[in-house]
């Protein structure tokens, strides 16, 4: 079996998108084994964001997710990582592939920041990396 760190960020949170995606993560069969409402610090998400740094993007992002609580939550399942993200959809909203969670669910609101409503972790290194970060 594998970990994730999942997030449902703050424009997930505000507009109370969290039980549809936490139950889209139900429904797919994976397991929900820690779960919690957080509001971030700006030093948890340096550290999440860390390859980020310097980016024309990160300041943005930074503000973005200190502008309301997250739900921060570990998933496990077998090929958690890649199956989530396949659910999540791409980066971008507005062309996620429909019936994905940005797809469905997200669209540009004309900002400098991608508000794409999910973080999944990307490797089974940055999965324990970022489980350490919010869960520790
Ligand atoms: P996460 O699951 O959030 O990590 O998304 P991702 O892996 O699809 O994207 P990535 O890690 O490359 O970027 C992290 C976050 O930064 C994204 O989810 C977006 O919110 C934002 N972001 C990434 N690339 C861009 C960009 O080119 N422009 C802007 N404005 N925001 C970006
Ligand atoms: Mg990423």
């Amino acid at each position: 079996t594998q970990r994730t760190l999942v997030l449902v960020k703050p424009d997930g949170v505000q507009r109370g998108l969290t039980g549809q995606i936490l139950a889209r993560i139900e429904a797919k069969g994976y397991t929900l084994a820690q779960l919690e409402l957080v509001t971030a610090t700006r030093e948890i998400l340096e550290r999440h964001y860390e390859e980020h740094q310097g980016k024309p993007f990160f300041e943005p992002l930074v503000e973005f997710m200190l502008s309301g609580p997250v739900v921060a939550a570990v998933v496990e399942g077998d090929r958690v990582i890649e199956g989530f993200r396949s659910l999540a959809g791409a980066t971008e909203p507005t062309t996620a592939a429909p019936g994905t969670i940005r797809g469905d669910l997200g669209r540009d609101w004309g900002e400098k920041v991608q508000k794409n409503l999910v973080h999944g972790s990307d490797s089974p290194e940055s999965a324990e990396r970022e489980i350490g970060i919010w869960f520790s």
